[in-house]
């Protein structure tokens, strides 16, 4: 591992919210390669709003985070995948009207679900849906889809926000 990629991912003093409201007041922390971190709170704590700032969707409006070293203020969201940050957002978690196994092929150079195997076994409900759209799925197994396609595409961040709601 180089020395960059064992810095992991660092928040340094987070600030960011909507208009006026800041939501997330001055967040610091370290998580290193191997680590998991929970983040837990009531509803409409920031849980969301966080993994938005991480994402790129929301900018900050004081502070830092730093991905392997570098800071993710000069890097957008659609870049972020590029870098090993693998998001699997608590709403529109799935491509409703693509099948199962489209949205886990969707963002790979080869069509077929061999890098998902290990995970369609742990959830064979996935599997004997693959040819079904995803939008006619429940909530439930969007959201197993969802969690699916992150862990498989093994990236070096996986950013799971409510995985096991539904
Ligand atoms: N797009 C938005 N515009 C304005 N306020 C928002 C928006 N999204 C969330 N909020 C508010 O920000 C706070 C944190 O919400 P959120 O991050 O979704 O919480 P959690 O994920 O912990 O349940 C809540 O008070 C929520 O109402
Ligand atoms: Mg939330």
């Amino acid at each position: 591992m180089s020395a960059t990629a064992a810095e992991g991912l660092r928040f340094e003093g987070v600030v960011c919210g909507y208009g006026d409201t800041m939501v997330v007041r001055g967040l610091s922390g370290r998580v290193r390669p191997g680590q998991v971190l929970g983040v837990l709170g009531r509803n409409g704590v920031g849980k969301t709003t966080l993994v938005r700032a991480l994402a790129g969707q929301l900018p900050l409006r004081e502070g830092r985070i730093h991905w392997q070293g570098r800071d993710l203020a000069r890097v957008p969201a659609h870049a972020r995948w590029g870098l090993g940050i693998a998001l699997a957002p608590q709403e529109n978690v799935v491509f409703g009207d693509l099948s199962v196994e489209e949205n886990l092929w969707l963002h790979r150079r080869v069509r077929g679900l061999e890098a998902y195997e290990a995970y369609l076994d742990a959830f064979p409900r996935l599997r004997e849906r693959r040819a079904q759209r995803a939008g006619s799925l429940s909530g439930g197994e969007r959201k197993l889809l969802s969690f699916v396609r992150t862990l498989g595409a093994a990236a070096a961040l996986s950013v799971l926000d409510e995985p096991t709601e539904g």
